[in-house]
Formats: structure tokens, C-alpha cells, sequence
């Protein structure tokens, strides 16, 4: 059978980086505070030339590079954002033509900090369907843009920057022995929709908005959703949490990663956590993660990596992979 292996990995980081310390003239807050409450030590923010486009070409050319492919051999770009450079045309079909790929086809996913995990398992059917053979799938987020300068309960948590993989057609024989997407699960329920959105767009107010969130909700609701859907994705795989070499979740906070996978019974030395260098950076948080993790070496081919995120709808999910 097809499988949607993992062929390289890239990222990209805005070059300036502010401190939690930086926050304190600005709101009233402190690096203690936001530690405590969240790991967040530091988060990369956009300069004006950079951008959602921008930074996810960059994180394509790395995943590229590292896969040993030109933009020619790409068929489909796939990139997961809520940061899009303009309302349309999508941001995939800049990042297609900054790529100089005049062929093939490109499109955004809009699944918030799940958009990642939602756009892997989109190319993965892409891939299994046979309407791609090489797929770019990138998580970009500019989420400065958006986030309330006056809100401390907000502007501490989130960063920006870029992921990416590209997946490419693989034959496997079937079992979870299998490289390549192995099984996924998605989640959504818009009965929680206000509880994280952006209070503007372009068919209400007209304009771009700001995020607002209800932290304390999203923080009750966070583990046990994220929870349910691993667990159904291990028993769609047949696997239990013991088998796993590497949980990447999405990088939102630190005591809620902590409590998902203690709860899960995943041993603490296989989770990987950059929210302390990166804060929540949303459809850019798992890939990101993913290429710290592969450029130290922990992440090796063979091994079993369960990806997850949860975010603003609320949507969630979990992706499981053999590297
Ligand atoms: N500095 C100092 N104090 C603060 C700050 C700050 N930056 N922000 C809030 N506070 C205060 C609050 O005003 C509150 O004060 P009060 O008790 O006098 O009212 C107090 O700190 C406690 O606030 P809580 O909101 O209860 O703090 P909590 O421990 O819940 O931590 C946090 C807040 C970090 C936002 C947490 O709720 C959280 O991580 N929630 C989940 C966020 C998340 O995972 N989002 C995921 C998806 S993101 C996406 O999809 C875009």
C-alpha cells in the first residue's frame, strides 16, 4: 500500500527575540509569572519584511534542502495558517511562486494551532489518492500581527515562525512497521468557538481583529480532548502508549503537554518541548518542534513520533508517524 513518508524537515525563526522581560514596561507582568504559568521563556517576532509568506518559504527551502529536492519535484503545498498574508489569494500560492513552482497546486488549511496536524493528514490522502506523489506541507504563523499589545493574559503566550516536511510516496506492506503516515484522528466542535477567535474578519467587521481567548476555559477542556484523540488514534493503530519513541504536541503550555502525557502514561524523557524557546506559535508549533527534535538527532529514521495539537474552534487531533 501507499504511504506518505517523511522525507526532510525545515524551519524558520523571525531574527529578533523577545524576552519574557521584555513584556515587563509593556503590560503588567513578569518573567515569573509567565514561566510559572506557561514555560514560555522567549518567543521570535516578525520584523515588517517578514512574513507569513516569508518565513514559510524559508522553513520549504530548509525541508527541501534536507530532502535533497528541487520545487520542481513538488506537486501540492499545503499550508497550515490563521495568519494568511492577505484574506485571499492564498498564502500557499505566494509561497508556490516565491518557490519559483509554476505547476502543480497549492492551498491553506484554516484549523488554527490543530492546522498542522490537520494538513498532514490532508496530504497524506492526497498522497494515498494519487493526486500527489511529493507533498510540501507547512505550518507558518505570524501571529504578532493579531495578538492585543494591551492584553497580558494574551500577548505573553504567542510567537511566530515556520515548519515544514515534505512527504513523498512510499510503498509500505500494511503494518505499523510501515515509514509514513501511520493513522490520524480530527476532532472538531464549534460549540466552543468563542472561547479563542479573532474578533474581525473580513465578511463581519471588515477588518483583520484581534485574538481573544478565555484562557482558563481552553485550559479545562485542553487535556482531555487532547487525551481522547490519541487514545483513539493508538487504537486505530493497534498501538499503546509504550510502543512511542517521540510525542510532539503543539506547543500551547508547558502544564498542559505535562499533563496530557502523564495522563497517557508517556514517559517524560520521550516528550519533546520547545515552548520554552518558541512560545505558542499555532500551526507552526508541531513542525517546528519536529525540526529541533530531527536537527539534535533525537528523532531517527524508524522511529514512531505521535504529533498532536488542539486550538481554536475548538478543533484537535493527533497524527501518528514512522519516521
Ligand atoms: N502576567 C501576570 N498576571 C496575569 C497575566 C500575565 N501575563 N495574565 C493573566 N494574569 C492574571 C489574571 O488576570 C488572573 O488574575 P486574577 O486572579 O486577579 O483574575 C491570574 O493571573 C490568573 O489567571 P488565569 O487565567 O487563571 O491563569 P492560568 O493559570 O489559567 O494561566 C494561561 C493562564 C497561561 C492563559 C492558561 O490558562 C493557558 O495556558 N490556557 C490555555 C491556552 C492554550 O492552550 N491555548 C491553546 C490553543 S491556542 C490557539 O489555538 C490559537
Amino acid at each position: 500500500m501507499i504511504r506518505s513518508v517523511v522525507r526532510g524537515t525545515g524551519a524558520a525563526l523571525p531574527r529578533r527575540i523577545m524576552k519574557n522581560a521584555d513584556f515587563e514596561g509593556m503590560v503588567e507582568t513578569s518573567d515569573e509569572w509567565i514561566a510559572q504559568r506557561t514555560g514560555i521563556r522567549q518567543r521570535h517576532i516578525a520584523a515588517d519584511d517578514e512574513t507569513t509568506a516569508s518565513l514559510g518559504e524559508a522553513a520549504a527551502r530548509a525541508a527541501l534542502a534536507d530532502a535533497g529536492l528541487t520545487p520542481d519535484d513538488i506537486d501540492l503545498i499545503v499550508l497550515a495558517t490563521s495568519t494568511p498574508n492577505n484574506t485571499f489569494p492564498a498564502t500557499a500560492v505566494e509561497i508556490q511562486d516565491r518557490l519559483g513552482m509554476h505547476h502543480g497546486f497549492a492551498f491553506d488549511m484554516q484549523a488554527v494551532c490543530s492546522g498542522f496536524v490537520y494538513a498532514v493528514t490532508t496530504a497524506d490522502l492526497y498522497i494515498r489518492g494519487g493526486l500527489a506523489k511529493r507533498v510540501l506541507v507547512i505550518g507558518s504563523e505570524t501571529f504578532s500581527r493579531i495578538l492585543d499589545w494591551s492584553d497580558r493574559s494574551t500577548c505573553v503566550l504567542f510567537g511566530d515562525g515556520a515548519g515544514a516536511l515534505v512527504l513523498e510516496a512510499g510503498e509500505g506492506g500494511g503494518t505499523i512497521a510501515d515509514r509514513g503516515v501511520l493513522a490520524a484522528s480530527l476532532r472538531s466542535d464549534g460549540t466552543h468557538k468563542d472561547k479563542l477567535f479573532v474578533d474581525g474578519g473580513p465578511s463581519t467587521t471588515g477588518t483583520v481583529g484581534h485574538l481573544r481567548m478565555e484562557g482558563r476555559e481552553v485550559f479545562k477542556h485542553a487535556v482531555g480532548m487532547i487525551t481522547d484523540v490519541i487514545e483513539a488514534t493508538f487504537s486505530a493503530a493497534g498501538i499503546t502508549a509504550d510502543d512511542l519513541d517521540w510525542f510532539v504536541p503543539h506547543q500551547a503550555n508547558k502544564r498542559i503537554i505535562d499533563a496530557s502525557a502523564k495522563k497517557l502514561g508517556i514517559a517524560e524523557q520521550k516528550v519533546v518541548v520547545t515552548v520554552n524557546l518558541h512560545g505558542n506559535t499555532s500551526a507552526a508549533s508541531v513542525p517546528l518542534a519536529l525540526s529541533v527534535a530531527v536537527a539534535d538527532g533525537r528523532i531517527k529514521k524508524g522511529d514512531l513520533v505521535l504529533l498532536e495539537a488542539m486550538g481554536g474552534g475548538f478543533t484537535w487531533g493527533a497524527v501518528l508517524v514512522r519516521w
